[in-house]
């Protein structure tokens, strides 16, 4: 969508995949889709780093409805979890310079229950810009997935007509590509800024798996309609909650950067432990995700039980592109595994060769003196389930 908005893919934090639709706010006071929750996450986004690293949404998923609309038809926020509405939320978090996200679903009803805005999209939409809101999540639940190419733009319109300049999250091919249908990119990439392609995530390591591998074996298909302002979504990540290692948390984020997926973070600020903060923080990954040249990367090829992923990327010298490249290890046997990936058999062919950087190792800040050229193996050693991930920085002359 030409809104000027998601040049790079958002990055933020969202409650669905942590928080789900947690509302008893008497017996679960910390975790319950609330006004504090939200508050608390946008002090721990200033405090704690994550700003600075340059996550700035924070979105309310679903749940923050009441069961109905009021008498004339406006959507209101619980008034027991929300006390003070959501223009106050709205402006908490704009006052310590983050921006605002809400959800809502195409539909009679969210997924959850709650009103949907069928019927009421334009007022919808003011209602949004009147609170300050910066992001719209619209999900598909309860609706018809024949009316969805008509009626998502259709909203957008609506969106855009408020003046006000909001990304827009669609849901609508997930839903098609549940039911088999053929996607309309075209029609995405001219109205949506981002979309959700597939299955919501779970929180596991076989969810992510049939992530990785479903966006992989669509993407040739896929991968050509992501770019600056249009973005294919794989969905939130599950980093620092119950269900993922750290090597496999590694694994995320770094198909996440090659995948130049909006990374949506979604776990409890005030629990995660420090070495899942940092892959979240980890600044030259976010540089990767948030290359300019918006390129979608690809897994290039599997083998062994290795996935190579990667991902062309900024600076362009001579001609050819630097690249982020990842070893994913789908095995489980012991030791990590030792492979050797000749450099043009992923693609990289400048023949002045490459820098190589190791971007887990803490000496993340300089490129190693490791240069590299098309004929040579890229080694890694990658424990099983786990990841590493280089950049290979272009370069202009020969250096022996
Ligand atoms: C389905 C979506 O795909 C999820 O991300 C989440 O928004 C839930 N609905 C909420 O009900």
């Amino acid at each position: 969508l030409n809104n000027g908005l998601a040049l790079t893919p958002p990055m933020g934090w969202m409650s669905w995949q942590r928080f789900r639709c947690i509302i008893d706010c008497d017996q679960f006071p910390d975790e319950c889709i609330s006004e504090k929750l939200f508050k608390t996450a946008v002090d721990y986004m200033v405090n704690d780093g994550y700003k600075d690293a340059g996550y700035e949404y924070v979105i309310i998923d679903d749940c923050w409805l009441e069961k109905n609309r009021t008498t004339d038809g406006k959507l209101q926020a619980d008034k027991k979890r929300f006390p003070n509405g959501m223009k106050h939320l709205s402006d908490y978090v704009h006052s310590k310079g983050l921006k605002f996200g809400i959800y809502e679903d195409y539909g009679n009803k969210t997924c959850e229950g709650y009103p949907g805005i069928l019927g009421h999209m334009k007022e919808d939409a003011e209602t949004f810009a009147s609170w300050g809101v910066d992001y719209v999540k619209l999900d598909g639940c309860y609706s018809d997935i024949w009316d969805m190419e008509t009626g998502y733009p259709e909203f957008g319109k609506y969106l855009n007509n408020t003046g006000r300049p909001i990304v827009y999250s669609c849901s609508w091919p997930a839903y098609q590509e549940y039911a088999g249908m053929k996607i309309n990119f075209q029609l995405l990439v001219n109205y949506c800024n981002l979309w959700r392609n597939y299955n919501d995530i779970q929180d596991s390591y076989s969810s992510l798996t049939d992530i990785m591998d479903y966006f992989a074996m669509k993407q040739d298909y896929w991968q050509q309609y992501a770019g600056p302002g249009h973005w294919n979504d794989p969905d939130m990540l599950i980093i620092g909650n119950f269900g993922l290692s750290y090597e496999q948390s590694k694994a995320q984020m770094a198909v996440w950067a090659i995948l130049a997926a909006p990374l949506l973070m979604s776990m409890d600020f005030r629990t995660i432990q420090p070495e899942y903060k940092a892959i979240l923080q980890n600044k030259n990954i976010i540089a990767v995700n948030q290359d300019k040249l918006g390129i979608q990367g690809r897994r290039v090829f599997k083998d062994k039980d290795i996935d190579i992923w990667a991902r062309p990327t900024e600076p362009i010298v001579n001609g050819y592109h630097s690249f982020a490249i990842a070893f994913i290890s789908r095995r489980s046997d012991g030791a990590p595994y030792k492979y050797n990936a000749t450099l043009k058999h992923i693609g990289l062919f400048n023949p002045a060769g490459y820098q190589i950087k190791d971007m887990y190792l803490n000496d993340v800040d300089e490129f190693k003196m490791t240069i590299l050229y098309p004929e040579l193996p890229l080694v890694a050693r990658i424990p099983p389930t786990g990841c590493v991930f280089f950049r290979a920085k272009s370069l202009a002359h020969t250096e022996l």
